[in-house]
């Protein structure tokens, strides 16, 4: 303020030689909240003075005076009158209920003997501060897109703001711009992140007396959809159409991401993260190689981001595999036989055949139809018995059935076997073998005359002279109608005639190994005089020759 305005006294004093009481008072300003108390003091305890006066200066009107003191007594004007409080001590003032107009410069003049002290300090009456409050604008913010501009403003006077996030304060850089007017600081983010002001935030604005704090603030900032995982990424190009199989998709975004999916580029009726099999199966695709694919939405930013692709087919597993064969009765050489495999479910992609577990191979009697289902054997051979199997086969499944075929064959000619020749009271047994399907039936003749045995083997417990004779097996295979017969010849002698001393066969082994034993010595010997001339010398040596013709030559010792 100026002196010269409103100090005329103490201007005056000054002029003419007297002291200014710089240091009376303390450096204002002097801070108070309205309606509270203010104390105006001095620096000097106790001074002696004849009068004080303190007069108050609003800047706008005329000076006007508050109170004069002197040791004995205290003037109050009367505006202040039951407002102010003097100590008549060492003057200080105290102002009650402080109003907003009791803002401006007080000025004390102490006069004594030794003359007139003067000094002024300013007094600020403070509105209190409150309602802190931060304004967000837009409300709701799109991450890159958008410039969020927070405004925080409060009431109260010589106002300082500050933000933080609770511990720390938040502080300009390159996207956030801090600025500040009396009542208000706006917080400016542009192209916001999702990161920027992790919160809750507060925005405090303070004066020298008083702090007050907005309530907690959350930055709403929609990000997203961020890539789409698709679970599971790769998958085998054949999916089970009864397998427990889903896809599904994930995005990280605010708000979540709505899911909606595609095959090949067209939009399916499915929508959520989950597509399952049978959804596919119900929008009746699958059958053929599709892209499937989710797309995430974010209805907040608007943004909407594909996953990977993932093909496959869906292809139903084989079942009900069967093989129809030939119902009548088969016979070698006489019946046709035709074999098919079928499968009552599934596209069957490989047929393949096995009989007895080697592969069935076509021939001029196999024949196999086009696409291997089926088969014809024709004629029918007793080599065609067994087990035939086939197995169906698609990327998903492998089934496979199995048919026994029965052929009726033979008998073949029938072969009787036994001791030609028997002693008395001995055992003779005699078998007649005749390869047939069914087996055969036999019956047995001697001399031509039916005997009562059917079985293969003709067992006479203890031969005697009248067993002699021919005996004639006859194989008959009541299926295919066929026989065949077998004769044989026994002998029975009278006890000890038969040689019981080496068997026949082990006479011409032993002939047989001398005969080839001389054979080999004199191959041996015609072998040694031909082609080795010194072979019956004795004690050769086997020396290296320098012959190069004969590497190796023998020499006799001298
Ligand atoms: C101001 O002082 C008066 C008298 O001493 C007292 O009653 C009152 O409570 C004080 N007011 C404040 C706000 O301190
Ligand atoms: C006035 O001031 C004196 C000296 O500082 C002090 O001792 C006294 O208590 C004060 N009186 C009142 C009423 O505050
Ligand atoms: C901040 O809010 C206050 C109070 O609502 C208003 O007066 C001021 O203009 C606002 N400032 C900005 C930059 O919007
Ligand atoms: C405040 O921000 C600082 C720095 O960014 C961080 O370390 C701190 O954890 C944050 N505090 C809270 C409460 O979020
Ligand atoms: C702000 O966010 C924090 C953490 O996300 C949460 O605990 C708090 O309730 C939120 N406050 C408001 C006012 O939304
Ligand atoms: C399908 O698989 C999931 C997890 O692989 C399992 O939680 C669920 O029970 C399965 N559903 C059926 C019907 O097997
Ligand atoms: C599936 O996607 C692949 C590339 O990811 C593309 O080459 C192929 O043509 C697509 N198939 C269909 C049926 O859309
Ligand atoms: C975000 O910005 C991009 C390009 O600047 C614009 O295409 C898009 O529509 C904006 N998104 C929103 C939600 O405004
Ligand atoms: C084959 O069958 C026909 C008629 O069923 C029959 O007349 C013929 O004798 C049979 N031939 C053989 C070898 O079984
Ligand atoms: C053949 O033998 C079986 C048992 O070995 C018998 O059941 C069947 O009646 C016989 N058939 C004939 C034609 O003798
Ligand atoms: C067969 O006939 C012989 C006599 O010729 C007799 O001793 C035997 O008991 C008969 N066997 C059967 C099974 O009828
Ligand atoms: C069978 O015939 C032979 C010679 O023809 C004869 O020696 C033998 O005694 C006869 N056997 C019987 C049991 O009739």
């Amino acid at each position: 303020m100026d002196p010269f305005a409103f100090k005329p006294l103490v201007f005056l004093l000054c002029f003419i030689g007297c002291c200014t009481g710089q240091g009376l008072l303390p450096q204002g300003p002097l801070d108070a909240i309205l309606g509270s108390n203010a104390t105006l003091r001095t620096l000097v305890d106790s001074p002696s003075f004849a009068f004080i006066t303190w007069t108050f200066n609003d800047g706008v009107n005329k000076a006007i005076n508050i109170v004069t003191l002197s040791p004995s007594s205290v003037n109050v004007a009367k505006p202040y009158q039951g407002r102010v409080v003097v100590n008549q001590t060492n003057g200080f003032v105290t102002l009650m209920s402080l109003k907003a107009e009791d803002s401006g410069d007080y000025t004390i003049n102490i006069i004594s003997d030794a003359g007139t002290l003067t000094d002024d300090i300013q007094l600020r009456v403070l509105y209190p501060v409150s309602d802190v409050v931060i304004t967000p604008n837009p409300p709701e913010a799109v991450e890159y897109n958008s410039t969020v501009v927070l405004n925080c403003s409060a009431k109260g006077s010589f106002l300082m703001f500050s933000w933080t996030n609770g511990t720390t304060a938040i502080v300009a850089n390159s996207r956030i711009t801090l600025k500040q007017d009396k009542t208000s600081s706006v917080l400016t983010i542009t192209g916001v992140l999702r990161t920027d002001l992790l919160g809750p935030i507060y925005c405090t604005a303070r004066n020298n007396l008083q702090t007050a704090q907005s309530a907690p603030f959350n930055l709403t900032v929609y990000y997203g959809p961020d890539p789409v995982t698709i679970i599971p990424q790769v998958v085998q190009p054949f999916i089970r159409s009864d397998a427990n199989f889903t896809l599904s998709c994930s995005a990280v975004s605010s708000p979540p991401a709505t899911f909606t999916w595609y095959h090949s580029q067209q939009i399916m009726g499915v929508s959520g993260p989950v597509l399952s099999l049978q959804a596919i199966k119900d929008s009746g695709i699958g059958a053929q190689l599709d892209n499937y694919t989710c797309l995430a939405s974010n209805a907040k930013t608007l943004r909407a981001v594909s996953s990977p692709v993932v093909s496959f087919i869906v292809m139903d597993p084989i079942s009900g595999v069967r093989i129809t064969g030939p119902t009548a009765t088969l016979i070698a050489g006489n019946s046709t036989a035709n074999l098919s495999c079928q499968a009552t479910a599934g596209t069957v992609k490989t047929t393949t055949w096995h009989k007895d577990g080697k592969p069935l191979l076509a021939s001029s009697r196999v024949v196999f139809s086009q696409d291997m289902s089926s088969l014809m054997i024709n004629p029918l051979q007793k080599e065609d018995n067994g087990e035939y199997k086939c197995h169906l086969e698609n990327p998903v499944s492998t089934e496979k059935a199995s048919y026994r075929m029965v052929v009726n064959f033979g008998p073949e000619p029938a072969q009787v076997t036994g001791d030609k020749q028997v002693e008395e009271n001995r055992r003779a047994v005699f078998t007649c073998a005749a390869p047939s399907i069914p087996p055969a039936n036999f019956t047995w003749k001697l001399n031509g005359t039916l005997t009562n045995v059917t079985t293969e083997k003709y067992v006479i417990e203890k031969a005697d002279l009248t067993n002699s004779g021919t005996y004639t097996c006859e194989a008959y295979n009541p299926v295919t109608g066929k026989s065949t017969t077998s004769s044989f010849n026994l002998e029975v002698k009278k006890e000890g005639t038969l040689d019981h001393g080496l068997s026949d066969g082990a006479i011409a082994g032993i002939a047989i190994g001398v005969l080839v034993a001389i054979g080999a010595a004199i191959a041996l010997t015609v072998y040694c005089r031909q082609k080795v001339p010194h072979c019956c010398q004795p004690c050769r040596k086997l020396t290296r020759s320098d012959d190069p013709e004969t590497p190796w030559r023998s020499s006799g010792v001298r």
